[in-house]
């Protein structure tokens, strides 16, 4: 779906599809780079990150090995709480590997902190951080991100793999939404 098809609930476009394609091929430029001699494993976590590592994996011009993980933070409404339930685990082993954690968005940073420790606590060589959004106004925990985006402003988005009551992920960009939808 593109703005044409979601206009009337749409309040701005933040990043259009060129903009984000863009930003995804200057970080997928760095990776390659930074991991030009080592084997790189990246991990997606579900549902928001599909879009970015389907895209940012094609843009990577080096072999990279794919693994996806689901996790569900306990809490109330939209609210992150910090505690953290594996609903989908790893398929791969990770001693040894470089893990490059893909992410959509890092809003309190809760989540990615406890993912990151769970992670290293598993022997990889090397665990990192790629996420397409942050929101450094938002943040609750301090959180080394290697590969960032765009920093946004404190506001509720969608898009490009982004929810509202799992509605409008299938955006080509992302977007705040009008007050209506919402309210
Ligand atoms: C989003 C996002 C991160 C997390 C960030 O996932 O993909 O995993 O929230 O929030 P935090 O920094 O405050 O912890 P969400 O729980 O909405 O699940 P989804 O990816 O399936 O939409």
């Amino acid at each position: 779906m593109d703005s044409q098809d979601v206009q009337a609930d749409l309040k701005h476009v933040l990043y259009s599809k060129q903009e984000i394609q863009q930003r995804v091929a200057e970080l997928a430029a760095a990776i390659d780079e930074d991991y030009r001699d080592r084997e790189v494993l990246i991990v997606g976590v579900l549902k928001g990150a599909v879009m970015v590592m389907a895209d940012l994996a094609r843009a990577l011009h080096s072999h990279v090995s794919m693994d996806w993980m689901a996790v569900s933070s306990y809490g109330s409404g939209t609210q992150s709480s910090g505690v953290v339930r594996i609903l989908k685990d790893l398929e791969t082993d990770l001693m040894g590997k470089n893990v490059l954690i893909v992410e959509d968005i890092i809003d309190s940073g809760l989540t990615l902190s406890w993912l990151k420790a769970n992670l290293e606590s598993r022997g990889p060589a090397s665990v990192e951080i790629c996420t397409l959004l942050r929101k450094p106004e938002a943040a609750k925990v301090e959180i080394d991100v290697k590969y960032v985006g765009f920093d946004i402003p404190n506001e509720f988005v969608v898009g490009y793999g982004l929810d509202f009551a799992e509605k409008y992920r299938n955006l080509d960009f992302v977007g705040t939404l009008a007050p209506h939808v919402y309210e």
